[in-house]
């Protein structure tokens, strides 16, 4: 059984399996009205959502099948106490599949490794998202005709901003793709989203959005997102950081393509919208595409195995406050050495405390 908790759970081969149903679906959509027909998805939202819920809801229904789920933590028994492991056993003898949301990192992950039906990660806290890369790259596509051979400028909030991480793990593995990462000193790219990509790619980083303006194939913004920051000043000195604005777009190439996970708050003046080179809402378009070709990608691989967790070391605590062990009952601290030979907790990949001293780190 497959479960996908990182876009790295895909293969190339089933990425580019996924974007040749989703535009085989676009054309001919009658095609897929059945396809689920008696198999139940649960969307298990325990952090606000408008694109990932009703786009997963929407694509389970026009392939046949019904849904089952709550938009809000408050309004499932997590608000009395229960662990996502047993919401996920529950579940799993209702569904036959789970899109999970959760502010906790590597939540979605505890659901896979508890469920007997496959689950998927729908953005969990400022880690991964996923099926937004779906999104993501079924764009890209569709707009520049490959995945490959691109300068990507990325803009906003890179150390929380989950989809940009979760974009840069997939686009590295296509060639010759060369990432430009624009976002103010506080919020930059975590280390283990560009060290766990080894040499394949190549990454630029700058607080200056205009700077390599002319050069992007793609320009990803992004939102400084409040409900990620601790100290409310820190976010009120950040949020307006990146403005992009039509005469800020003066420079940029012709068919350049502008992307936005979306929600926006005012990172992409509405007056954007009316460029040719404005890609979002098509982007939400193809978030349900997509997720229409995964559901069934899944359903097809279900062979009753349980997904396979990491294996690492036990025994250290992982101090991260949004990490899931922080809330999670009895749920062992596991820490796994990268490829850049830093320990870190599987569940939130944030750096393991006493496990990274200069003797033990490479
Ligand atoms: N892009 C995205 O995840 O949007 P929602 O938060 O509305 O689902």
């Amino acid at each position: 059984m497959k479960s996908v908790i990182d876009i790295l759970d895909l293969s190339v081969e089933e990425l580019d399996g996924l974007i040749k149903t989703a535009m085989d679906i676009a054309n001919h959509p009658d095609d897929y009205a059945q396809k689920c027909k008696g198999k139940k998805l649960a969307t298990l939202f325990f952090e606000p959502s408008t694109r990932t819920r009703l786009s997963f809801e929407a694509a389970m229904y026009e392939l046949g099948g019904n849904v089952i789920g709550f938009s809000e933590a408050n309004s499932s028994s997590a608000s009395k106490g229960e662990s996502v492991a047993d919401t996920a056993k529950v579940i799993s003898c209702y569904a036959d599949i789970i899109a999970m949301r959760h502010p906790k990192e590597g939540a979605p992950y505890v659901a896979a490794i508890n469920a007997s039906i496959p689950v998927i990660n729908a953005g969990d806290g400022g880690h991964h998202h996923p099926t937004q890369t779906l999104a993501d790259l079924l764009t890209i596509y569709r707009e520049k005709g490959r995945l490959g051979g691109l300068t990507i400028g990325l803009v906003g909030d890179l150390k929380y901003g989950r989809t940009v991480h979760s974009l840069i793990a997939a686009l590295s593995r296509y060639e010759g793709n060369k990432f430009v990462l624009v976002s103010p000193n506080e919020l930059k790219v975590p280390d283990y989203v560009k060290k766990d990509v080894g040499d394949a790619a190549q990454f630029i980083e700058t607080t200056d959005l205009m700077e390599y303006m002319d050069k992007f194939d793609i320009l990803y913004m992004t939102r400084i997102q409040r409900e990620r920051f601790t100290d409310r000043d820190e976010y009120e000195r950040l949020k307006d950081s990146y403005i992009l604005t039509t005469d800020k777009l003066v420079p940029a190439k012709k068919d350049m393509c502008i992307l936005h996970p979306l929600p926006r708050v005012n990172e992409i003046s509405v007056k954007v919208d009316d460029d040719s080179r404005a890609c979002y809402f098509k982007q939400a378009l193809n978030g349900k595409l997509m997720r229409m070709a995964l559901i069934m990608h899944l359903l097809g691989h279900n062979d009753g195995q349980r997904f396979k967790g990491t294996t690492g070391e036990g025994g250290h605590k992982c101090h991260n406050p949004s990490c899931i062990t922080s809330t999670e009952q009895e749920l062992e601290h596991i820490h796994k050495k990268g490829q850049d030979g830093v320990y870190r907790c599987i569940y939130c990949d944030q750096p393991s405390v006493g496990l990274n001293s200069t003797s033990n780190s490479k």
